[in-house]
């Protein structure tokens, strides 16, 4: 039963479909949330021989369905405690659709951190699941969650909460005990966690790394993909993975009904990928940490016109305009006049002048440059 019955759909993609007008004609996009993006060339340098020959030989047959056993494996490796048998491979909004229908029933009550990417509460809202937001709140130095507001949403009917740490598009990170705390919660309430973690692996100080939820709670979903922190959006590659056999068996079969398979040429990558994972993450992490001091330093020199509010892991931050009119405006103005495309933050739903700003690419200092021309001309 869908809530929208005459059409079958739910509402538009606000970022997606802003993203579908303008990414490809921008010259530069100052808020993309992954990082730099490798080329085939660079991927098949850090090969090792038995990937290098997986691609070289591979079959353009169908493949697996629950995804290569290699893959899977290479992905468990991820993970302190799961097996290549907790692994589901699938495109990671394709992850977010499959598990909300595994998972929902209409009726039942979600919970979701608030703002988010639109499908992490849409999805369930198109389902005829009523969902209260846990919202995310600014303060004058960065974000604050209310872990007692959370405990307050929470309901008999409360099946299902919705998270995503490093946040999209805040940047917010909770700390360890902070997450123990919300995953107790969730246990005392029985709860599924759906944790989507694509920006995990991306924190600047390694001890801010949060447990997988898949790793410590036993209804626990993790999302995660290549897209992100890897730098590889176009493989399509992504993965569910959980300790809930139930779960991840219905998943399996509502597949299925998407994409049946995954690409046999990007799965072959996507394990060259993970094997080279630690050189390929310490890269992005790299371009990070230099454009968080050319943002700092921007930030600083013009803080008449902006809030900076740091992220605390990730490749995206959310500062926020204060430089008169709207931050729509302001965006408008920099993709007309420089080429500079930004997501203004009402394709988030959130009230306020705050607009995402993307730390994983080469050419954000030139991108900010171009920002700095129009305050300058505009006498900012
Ligand atoms: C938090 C979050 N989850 C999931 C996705 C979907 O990832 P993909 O575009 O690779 O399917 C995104 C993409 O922006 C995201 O930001």
């Amino acid at each position: 039963m869908y809530a929208d019955a005459e059409t079958y759909s739910p509402p538009p993609f606000k970022l997606e479909r802003y993203l579908a007008q303008h990414e490809f004609q921008a010259r530069y996009f100052l808020s993309a949330s992954d990082c730099e993006s490798l080329t085939l060339r660079e991927l098949l340098a850090l090969a090792d021989p038995a990937s290098r020959a997986g691609w070289e030989d591979l079959g353009l047959g169908y493949t697996e369905s629950a995804g290569h056993p290699a893959l899977r494996a290479a992905v468990a490796g991820l993970y302190e405690t799961r097996r290549a048998d907790d692994v589901l491979i699938l495109a990671p909004a394709e992850g977010i659709w499959i598990a909300m229908h595994a998972l929902l029933s209409p009726g039942d009550h979600v919970v979701a951190l608030f703002p988010a990417y639109q499908s992490l509460y849409e999805v369930a809202r198109f389902l005829g699941c009523p969902v209260t937001q846990w919202s995310l709140t600014p303060t004058p130095t960065g974000w604050h969650l209310d872990l007692d507001q959370l405990a307050r949403h929470l309901t008999p009917q409360t099946r299902l909460l919705v998270l995503n740490f490093p946040h999209n598009p805040t940047g917010y990170q909770p700390t360890p005990a902070e997450w123990t705390a919300i995953l107790d919660l969730a246990r005392q309430h029985e709860l599924y966690v759906f944790s989507d973690e694509m920006y995990r692996l991306l924190e600047y100080d390694p001890a801010d790394r949060l447990p997988a939820a898949c790793d410590v709670y036993e209804r626990g979903i993790s999302l995660s993909g290549l897209s992100k922190s890897f730098g590889l959006p176009g493989l399509r590659i992504g993965w569910l993975v959980t300790p809930d056999r139930a779960v991840l068996t219905r998943c399996a079969a509502l597949k299925d009904y998407t994409t049946i398979c995954n690409s046999a040429p990007s799965e072959a990558l996507a394990v060259m990928a993970l094997r080279a994972g630690d050189t390929i993450l310490a890269r992005n992490r790299a371009i990070i940490q230099v454009n968080l001091a050319t943002a700092a330093r921007f930030f600083a020199e013009h803080a008449a016109q902006f809030t900076w509010r740091p992220p605390r892991a990730g490749s995206v931050a959310f500062p926020e305009w204060t430089g008169g009119g709207s931050v729509a405006a302001f965006c408008q103005m920099t993709l007309d006049e420089q080429g500079v495309l930004m997501v203004p933050g009402h394709l988030f739903d959130l009230p306020g002048e705050h607009f995402r700003l993307g730390l994983g690419r080469r050419n954000l200092a030139a991108a900010l440059d171009r920002m700095g021309q129009i305050l300058r001309k505009e006498g900012a």
